[in-house]
């Protein structure tokens, strides 16, 4: 599958053994903290994420993967090495950094973490306009941004680096696997800013954006832990396929549903799936529904716009839904309320870099205040429409790096 244009049997000898160096110089590094010539600013530590590991060294920084078992070797671009020293096996790929442009697989990609490290100007390709940012679309407008066809990789060779998130396509020299989705919760996944700023220099920025997120997340899941009543409301995700129902097992978000002060159906229950067509099924269905305070359908459709209450109680096929609360209290919602052309939703993009936000949607639909615009999801029990995302829409300074958005929390 890799090409590995580097590979022999006597460099594999020269990598094993330069890597376990650089390896186990940076595992010394890393126990030491900050060495005399790299500011502590610079480096950025792994909280939570389980995912990747970060080493460095002085001249060069090793991230490892540890899903895929690939190792990225970033090489500073005024060392010597930058000059004597590429990879690119099925293992080990090195990178000059700092990285002077890039593309991204924007087929499916959040490019939100390079707008909070301010990265956004350098992504000079993408393989897609079906983007949840305002501001990439602008900037391809503009025609700062070139779109590549994605079926060829080589097209890629003319950036530093080529960011991907969907890893099953045939990978050149220059791609690196960027993988939040991988991560079990929300901050987990918010953490890959880490990686994407070790690529630029932007470990101080990558440190504060991260620090600010998870400080404000952790500070509303707080305050909502104290809203809980004598019972927790019950949260359910489900979603309706081919004719059949099933509730969420995705960790992060019945992760997301704890944090709010809300419960999550129980496991039991949650293991099935059923089949609208089947008597018994539909009845078990309709018992359990009506045992459920908030609900968000996470159905997918070619056209959010259409999809609305209406649609909801179609696919239910329960005649009589006078027991549902979540129907009566108006609590049945969506996360499609930004999406770019039907396709793109922000709910993959943005969300995943700034979960506080998220968290602050989901409080709202528990504990609602009638006070708080919630920013991805849509309650469709009250016909909320979906938000269409446009280049228009992008009023900030492109070369400034977007701010998280920090909400209020004692
Ligand atoms: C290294 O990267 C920095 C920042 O992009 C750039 O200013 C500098 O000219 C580069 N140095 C070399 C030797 O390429
Ligand atoms: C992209 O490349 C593939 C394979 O090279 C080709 O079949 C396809 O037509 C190209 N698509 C576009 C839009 O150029
Ligand atoms: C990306 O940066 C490299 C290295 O500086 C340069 O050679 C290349 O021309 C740049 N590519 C684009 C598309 O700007
Ligand atoms: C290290 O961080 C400091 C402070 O954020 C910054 O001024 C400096 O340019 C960084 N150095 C490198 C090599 O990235
Ligand atoms: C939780 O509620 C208690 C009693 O109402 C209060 O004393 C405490 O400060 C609250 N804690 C938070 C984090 O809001
Ligand atoms: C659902 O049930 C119907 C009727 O029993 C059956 O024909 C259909 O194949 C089932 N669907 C699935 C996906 O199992
Ligand atoms: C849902 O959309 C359909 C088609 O646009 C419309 O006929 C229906 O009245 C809508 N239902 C609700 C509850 O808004
Ligand atoms: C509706 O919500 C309110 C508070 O949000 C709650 O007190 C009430 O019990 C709910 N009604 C139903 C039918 O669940
Ligand atoms: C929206 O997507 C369709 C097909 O997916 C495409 O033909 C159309 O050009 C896109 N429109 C915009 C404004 O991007
Ligand atoms: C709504 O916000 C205002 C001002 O922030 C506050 O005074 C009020 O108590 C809030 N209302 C509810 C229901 O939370």
């Amino acid at each position: 599958m890799s090409s590995s244009p580097y590979s022999c049997c006597c460099c594999w000898v020269k990598i094993l053994l330069s890597l376990v160096v650089l390896v186990t110089w940076g595992c010394l590094e890393g126990a030491n903290g900050a060495s005399s010539t790299v500011k502590v600013s610079n480096i950025s530590k792994i909280e939570g994420a389980m995912n990747f590991h970060l080493y460095y060294g002085q001249t060069f920084k090793v991230i490892k993967n540890v899903v895929d078992g690939k190792s990225y070797l970033l090489i500073q671009n005024n060392s010597r090495m930058a000059t004597r020293t590429k990879y690119c096996t099925s293992r080990i790929k090195s990178f000059v950094i700092p990285l002077s442009n890039f593309s991204a697989d924007t087929y499916f990609f959040p490019v939100s973490f390079f707008e909070l490290l301010g990265m956004l100007e350098s992504m000079k390709g993408i393989t897609s306009d079906s983007v949840a940012s305002e501001c990439a679309l602008k900037l391809y407008e503009r025609g700062e941004t070139e779109m590549i066809n994605r079926s060829d990789p080589r097209l890629f060779a003319q950036f530093s680096a080529h960011f991907v998130s969907d890893t099953d396509q045939t990978q050149a020299c220059n791609f690196a696997n960027f993988a939040p989705f991988g991560e079990d919760y929300p901050l987990q996944r918010a953490e890959w800013i880490k990686f994407l700023g070790v690529f630029a220099n932007l470990e101080s920025r990558a440190n504060q954006v991260y620090g600010t997120v998870r400080d404000n997340y952790l500070c509303q899941a707080k305050v909502a832990a104290n809203k809980t009543r004598t019972f927790k409301p019950i949260v359910a995700w489900m979603e309706y396929y081919n004719g059949i129902w099933s509730f969420t097992k995705e960790t992060y978000k019945l992760k997301y549903v704890e944090d709010a002060g809300g419960e999550n159906i129980d496991n039991s229950i949650n293991k099935i799936t059923y089949n609208v067509s089947n008597a018994d099924d539909l009845d078990e269905l309709h018992a359990i529904l009506c045992t459920v305070d908030v609900v968000i359908d996470e159905t997918y459709t070619l056209d959010p716009a259409e999809y609305n209450q209406s649609t909801f109680l179609q696919n239910v096929n329960v005649e009589d839904n006078s027991c549902f609360a979540f129907l009566t209290n108006q609590s049945l919602w969506r996360y499609d309320k930004r999406v770019q052309n039907s396709t793109a939703l922000d709910w993959f993009d943005g969300a995943v870099s700034q979960p506080q936000l998220v968290l602050a949607d989901l409080i709202e639909a528990i504990f609602p205040t009638g006070n708080y615009t919630t920013k991805y999801f849509r309650n469709i029990a009250k016909g909320e429409r979906i938000i269409s995302i446009g280049a228009n829409m992008c009023d900030r300074d492109i070369s400034i790096p977007m701010e998280p958005t920090i909400l209020a929390c004692q």
